[in-house]
């Protein structure tokens, strides 16, 4: 059985631009996430309070987050949350009025070293205090976790290893758990797969989001084996912009494009308006001096 209706929780803006070699001036990301919104999506992750010489493409995080502030106002129901790795970082968003937050988990050690400078328990640890203020403070917070399929360094990672991470996100006071296919290996077998294991462990899929990368193009059958097993959050990437500066071959996000195309296909509902979506990212590839790597977008642009 197919979901009636798939929120997207689009990524571009933050999963896509991190990984830029150019830095993207703040007015181009402010325009970009203002026209994602008109397109008609309603989750838009903005940006990253990481450290700015970790991620230097987001460095601008405090002035773009008020350069979003009356988006809400003009698409009712919009959020835009922002990446947060520690408590420095929830500081940064809370003075900026941000309303969600993401932090990011690796269900690896090596990934969890390179991306966090901790290990896995370490970043668990770091983690801990920003999810209780969080939500203390009336925020909500996705818990992201990385490599749950296969990993560049230590090659493929058993589920429980992963479902004993994702658990403690959870139990910790992440409202949802997004997982990562950080470098895109995951096939549709492994991804049913995954997703029973967390259903044993009693976790709901509608806590669940997946986070697929298409480096061997097989983001779209990995969403389909996830909708089959109950998943109606999706992760996607305006254009198929991203990557991640800190997982080797990690290539593009699934191109938001590409996903509401089959959604739409399948009778699925999503509230985005895909010519408009199209016109977003032929926009920003312009911008980016590219053409987007979205087939979807190669065969609508301009038409
Ligand atoms: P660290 O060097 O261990 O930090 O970095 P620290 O806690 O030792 O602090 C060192 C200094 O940095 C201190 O300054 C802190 O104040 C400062 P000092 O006292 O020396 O002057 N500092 C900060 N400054 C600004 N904002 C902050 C911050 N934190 C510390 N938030 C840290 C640890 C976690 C900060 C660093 O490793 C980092 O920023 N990592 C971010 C990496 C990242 O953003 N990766 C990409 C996102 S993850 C991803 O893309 C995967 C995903 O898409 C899912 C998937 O595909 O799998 C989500
Ligand atoms: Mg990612």
């Amino acid at each position: 059985d197919l979901p009636a209706e798939v929120r997207i929780h689009e990524v571009g803006p933050r999963d896509g631009l991190q990984n830029e070699s150019g830095l993207v001036p703040v007015e181009v990301k402010a325009e970009f996430i203002a026209r994602l919104a008109a397109a008609g999506l309603r989750t838009v992750e903005a940006t990253s309070f990481v450290h700015p010489k970790w991620v230097p493409q987001l460095a601008d995080a405090e002035d773009l987050v008020p350069r979003l502030a009356d988006l809400p106002a003009r698409h009712p129901g919009l959020r835009l949350p922002v990446l947060v790795p520690n408590e420095r970082g929830l500081d940064r968003a809370l003075v900026h009025g941000v309303g969600d937050i993401a932090v990011f988990a690796s269900a690896t050690e090596t990934f969890a070293r390179r991306n966090l400078n901790r290990s896995a328990d370490e970043a668990m640890a770091m983690f801990e205090p920003v999810v209780r203020r969080a939500t203390e403070a009336g925020l909500r917070v996705r818990g992201y976790l990385s490599m749950c399929f296969g990993d560049p360094w230590e090659g493929p990672v058993p589920p429980e290893q992963v479902i004993g991470f994702g658990v403690r996100l959870l139990e910790m006071g992440c409202e949802e758990l997004s997982l990562g296919d950080t470098i895109g290996v995951a096939t549709p077998g492994q991804v049913g797969a995954l997703l029973d294991g967390f259903a044993r462990a009693g976790v709901p899929a509608g806590r669940l989001a997946v986070h697929f990368h298409d480096t061997y193009g097989q983001a779209l059958s990995n969403t389909l084996a996830a909708l089959r097993a109950g998943i109606t959050t999706v992760d996607a990437s305006a254009g198929g912009l991203g990557g991640c500066p800190y997982a080797k071959s990690a290539t593009g996000n699934l191109a938001t494009e590409d996903l509401v195309w089959m959604l739409h296909g399948l009778g699925i509902r999503t509230g985005v308006d895909l010519r408009a979506l199209v016109e977003a990212s032929a926009w920003m590839a312009d911008r980016l001096g590219r053409p987007s790597p979205s087939r979807t977008v190669q065969a609508l642009a301009g038409g």
